[in-house]
């Protein structure tokens, strides 16, 4: 990596509030932040030793290498309204967007990029403490490809590449472990709620019973960890929820048979249950 790399980012929300602290706190120089409000430019700014909150253009002017942290519809146009020379190189940390909306700084002769940290940021100071370990999927030609594999690395983040054209897959593949993942506690806090539990009692319930199949997915792998009435082919269980979320209504059955369903994958990857077993929960399933 070029020694004595500037670094600057555009929009100064969460994510950014997480990595520029972090690569500063590895002995890296983020010499500009720039966002829509200028408070919160400076906000950020005046945390990080060397830096000052200026106008993106300034900014942008200023570093080798600039990160868009906006939002991701403001990508392109953000990146189209700023003046971008060879040599230097912009970075999205986007998921789902190809690299197509920095085309205007390519066609400037910038390289660009993309730096996607899988993991939530919805709490800047938690997800830095959370960037160690975490994957940042890195899409870039040489030789910027090789300062984003270095920049994950400081971090103790583990890089890995995507391949041209599969970050909307890529992206809709995460969710799964991430906000859909904050969908389904929803469910169950909605459900128990409709016994008599106030919220947060119901979330606090819930958490211990989610870290530990987490842990359990880490140590067994997922069909490995896989317990409960599915695991066990209890196909009277099985009709006894159904019933029980009949009574909750349209929406909350069919999620709860659609999950079921899909278990039935690991239940047969597992290989705990004999197939009549598996025909059988697939029959009440498919019926309810
Ligand atoms: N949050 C996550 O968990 C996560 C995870 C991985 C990747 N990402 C990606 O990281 C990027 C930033 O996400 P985020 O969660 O940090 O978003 P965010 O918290 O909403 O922050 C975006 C910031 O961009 C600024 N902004 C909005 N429009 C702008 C514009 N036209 N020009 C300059 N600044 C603008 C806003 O600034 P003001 O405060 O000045 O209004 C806001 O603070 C997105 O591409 C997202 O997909 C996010």
């Amino acid at each position: 990596m070029q020694s004595g790399l500037s670094l600057a980012f555009v929009g100064a929300g969460r994510l950014a509030q997480s990595l520029a602290p972090a690569w500063v706190q590895q002995g890296l120089r983020v010499v500009a932040v720039a966002s829509r409000q200028m408070v919160s430019a400076q906000a950020l700014a005046q945390r990080l030793p060397g830096c000052e909150a200026l106008p993106a253009e300034q900014a942008v002017a200023r570093a080798d290498l600039v990160f868009i942290t906006t939002p991701d519809d403001a990508i392109a146009a953000t990146v189209a309204a700023l003046p971008w020379r060879p040599g230097q190189a912009v970075v999205h940390c986007s998921g789902a967007s190809e690299l197509s909306v920095l085309r205007a700084a390519e066609q400037a002769g910038a390289g660009i990029g993309g730096f996607h940290p899988l993991q939530i940021f919805s709490d800047p100071e938690l997800a830095r403490a959370r960037l160690s370990g975490a994957v940042a999927a890195i899409e870039a030609s040489a030789p910027l490809r090789g300062t984003l594999w270095h920049l994950a690395q400081v971090l103790g983040m583990r890089p890995i590449e995507l391949p041209p054209g599969s970050r909307a897959r890529y992206h809709g593949a995460a969710s799964f472990a991430a906000s859909f993942m904050l969908s389904l506690l929803d469910e169950a806090v909605q459900v128990l709620y409709s016994l008599g539990l106030d919220s947060d009692q119901a979330l606090q319930a819930l958490l211990p019973l989610a870290r530990g199949t987490l842990d359990s997915a880490e140590s067994r792998g997922l069909a490995g960890a896989l317990s409960g009435p599915i695991s066990r082919g209890d196909v009277a269980v099985i009709a006894r929820h159904l019933e029980a979320f009949q009574g909750l209504g349209a929406a909350h059955l069919g999620l709860y048979r659609d999950l079921a369903l899909r278990q039935l994958d690991l239940a047969r990857r597992s290989r705990r249950l004999s197939d009549d077993q598996l025909s059988a929960l697939a029959q009440l399933l498919s019926a309810a």
